[in-house]
Parts: C-alpha cells; structure tokens; sequence
C-alpha cells in the first residue's frame, strides 16, 4: 500500500455529499485523514462517510447549511472537540444559479452570494481562528474558472467566484505569519449534478468549453480532488494566496486556429 500523505490530520469539506467534494472526501480519506463530510443534504454526507469506513477510512457526517455562521461555528467547535484540532477546512459548498445578466432577480443575486460568498467566508474565517491557535492549517476554497473569464448566463456565479479569489488573497496576508494558508482552486468544467442542471443544453456548453479547452476533454472529479490533495498535503507548505487553474489549460488559452 502506498504511503498514506494526509495521514491523521483532521480536514472538514463543505458540500462534501456529491460532486467535487465527495471525490475529494474519498481522496483525503485514502490519503490517511479523518474526514468530516459537511452538507446541507444529510443523506448524501452519511453515504459518503459510510463509503469511507466501508474501505477502512475514518469519516463522520454533519448537516450543514454554510451561510448559518452559528452552524459553521458548532461544526468546527465539534469537530475540534472530537479530534482535538481542524488541519484542513476546504468549502466546496456552492450553488450555480445561471441565466441572462439582464433577467438576473435580486433574489437569485442574494442567494448566489449568500452561498458562494458569505458560506466561503464564514467557513475560511471560523476555520482560520482556530488554526492560528493551533499554529498551522490549510484553508482551501472553491472558486472557478468563471470567477476570471466571463461565460454566458454566468453573470451572478462568476461574479461570486471572483469574490472568492479575492477573499483568498486577502485573506492570505493576515494568517500567513501564523503558519495557515489559503488557497483557491478554480476548477474548468466537470459534469456533477450541479453542472447538468446548470447547463441545460449540455451538448451546447460542452462544444462551447472543448474549443477552448487545449486537452482536448472536461474534467473529472478526481483532477478537482488531486488539486485539493496537493493544497492539503506538505508539498504546499509555502505557498499561500494562489489561485490554481485546474482546467485542462482554459484560463491560459487565447486563440485557437489550429495551424502549428
Ligand atoms: N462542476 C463544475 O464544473 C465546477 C466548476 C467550477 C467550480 N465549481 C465549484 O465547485 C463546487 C462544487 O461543485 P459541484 O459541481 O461538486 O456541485 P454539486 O452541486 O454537485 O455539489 C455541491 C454540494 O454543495 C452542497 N451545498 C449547497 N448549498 C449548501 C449550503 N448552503 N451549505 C452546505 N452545503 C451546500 C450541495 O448539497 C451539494 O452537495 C461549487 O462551489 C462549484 O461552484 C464546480
């Protein structure tokens, strides 16, 4: 068996019950850590964490809804009551409302930031506090392609997840002497529930995304967890305040004419 890189520490994941944050929650699990699956969908979060202690791993879950700060606050506070210290804090919780900038409603532009905002930063800062006692942790948040390029539909999300970004770097500076880092993963497009129900015209958005993306496929669960591995694990020890691309070379691709 390979050697367990994550072995013993204490991550939390948001939105831990399907998608990207259940292919990391495996991931850590693999990886030696004791996982706490959070999501506002309990059901999921348990059958995430039974997958792990099924396979030998150590996982619980916890319902959790990101934008409560009393909630985020029980869930570190517990966790750290049953662990002893939180390592890892990664927020994958999220929601994609998408359509026309100019139909956008006051109340989908509140939700988006609800979630995609405020749930970052409650996670990043309540999760900081503790680490700084502690003396070392990694926060890592989700942000997105579309937080740095725009997208159709996409006027409310990318503009959350541009947030995010910024939320990392500034928060980077002040947490930084205190041996916590920060840093975002900004994923292309994986098809996860939340992005089938998002592109309602999936052959569209999908031909839309492969003439921009150079290797030539969307990505899978497992290239979003592999990033999230490597923020969490000691080969990261002094990077903080970074955005990581991980998006089959979207973001770095300009014109494409075929001609080499
Ligand atoms: N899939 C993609 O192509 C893609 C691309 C870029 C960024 N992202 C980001 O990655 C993250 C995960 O996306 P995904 O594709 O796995 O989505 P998903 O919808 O499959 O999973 C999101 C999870 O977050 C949970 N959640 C939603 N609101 C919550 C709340 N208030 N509190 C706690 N949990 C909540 C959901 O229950 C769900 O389990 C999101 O932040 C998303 O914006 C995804």
């Amino acid at each position: 068996m390979s050697e367990q890189r994550l072995k013993d520490r204490v991550a939390i994941v948001t939105g831990g019950g399907r998608g990207l944050g259940e292919a990391t929650s495996l991931r850590y699990a693999k990886e030696g850590a004791i996982v706490v699956v959070a999501d506002l969908d309990k059901e999921p979060a348990e059958s995430v964490a039974k997958a792990i202690q099924d396979n030998g791993g150590r996982a619980s879950a916890v319902a959790l809804d990101v934008t409560k700060r009393d909630e985020v606050e029980e869930v570190v506070t517990s966790t750290v009551n049953e662990h002893g210290r939180l390592d890892v804090m990664v927020t994958f919780a999220g929601v994609a409302l998408f359509g026309p900038a100019l139909d956008c409603t006051d109340e989908v532009w509140q939700r988006q930031f609800d979630v995609n905002v405020t749930g970052t930063f409650l996670c990043a800062q309540i999760a900081a506090r503790q680490m700084v006692k502690q003396k070392s942790g990694r926060i890592i948040t989700v942000s997105s392609i579309m937080g740095q390029r725009s997208g159709d539909r996409r006027m409310s999300y990318g503009t959350t997840k541009g947030a995010v970004i910024a939320l990392t770097k500034q928060m980077s500076g002040e947490i930084a002497p205190h041996g916590v880092t920060i840093n975002s993963i900004a994923p292309g497009p994986v098809k996860t529930k939340m992005w089938l129900e998002a592109n309602t015209d999936v052959e569209a958005s999908s031909a839309g995304y492969l003439g921009h993306i150079p290797m030539g496929r969307l990505g899978q669960p497992e290239d979003i967890a592999n990033a999230a591995f490597f923020l969490a694990s000691d080969d990261c020890s002094w990077i903080t305040g970074h955005v990581l691309n991980v998006d089959g070379g979207f973001i770095a691709t300009g014109v494409r004419d075929g001609i080499f």
